[in-house]
């Protein structure tokens, strides 16, 4: 019985633990995205942004990826519209950002 409530008290610190670590990722990933990505892509992710508003080619909105694909654009970058940032983010920012702009940015 005693076990029980242990193995049972475990699992409830564990998942509180993993959910602290996804908000500090997705927080990581928001200061990521405010100060690199929004001037472009805007706030909502629909290539809205001050700079974005003024490209010559019109954004499209960042919807249907996955992170793996936010990974290589950020390491490839977009012809010559959007930079790379292979070597100015690190590998945990990138997919910061990539986790933020699958699952919390406000995307309308
Ligand atoms: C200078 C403007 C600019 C900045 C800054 C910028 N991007 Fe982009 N991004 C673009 C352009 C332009 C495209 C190409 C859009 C297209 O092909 O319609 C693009 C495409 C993308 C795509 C692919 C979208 C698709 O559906 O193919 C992703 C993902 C992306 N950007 C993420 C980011 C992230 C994350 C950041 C910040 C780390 C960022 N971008 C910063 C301009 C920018």
């Amino acid at each position: 019985m005693r076990v029980g409530i242990i193995i049972i008290f475990s699992f409830f610190m564990n998942l509180n633990a993993n959910a602290d670590k996804n908000d500090q990722i997705l927080s990581q990933g928001k200061t990521v995205y405010n100060d690199k990505c929004l001037s472009c892509h805007g706030s909502t992710g629909k290539g809205d942004g001050p700079v974005g508003e003024n490209l010559s080619k019109k954004l499209q909105p960042l919807k249907k990826s996955s992170e793996k694909q936010i990974i290589d654009v950020l390491n490839a970058g977009k012809k010559d519209m959007m930079p790379d940032y292979r070597s100015s983010l690190s590998s945990e920012q990138k997919q910061a950002v990539a986790k933020y702009i699958m699952e919390a940015l406000d995307k309308k």
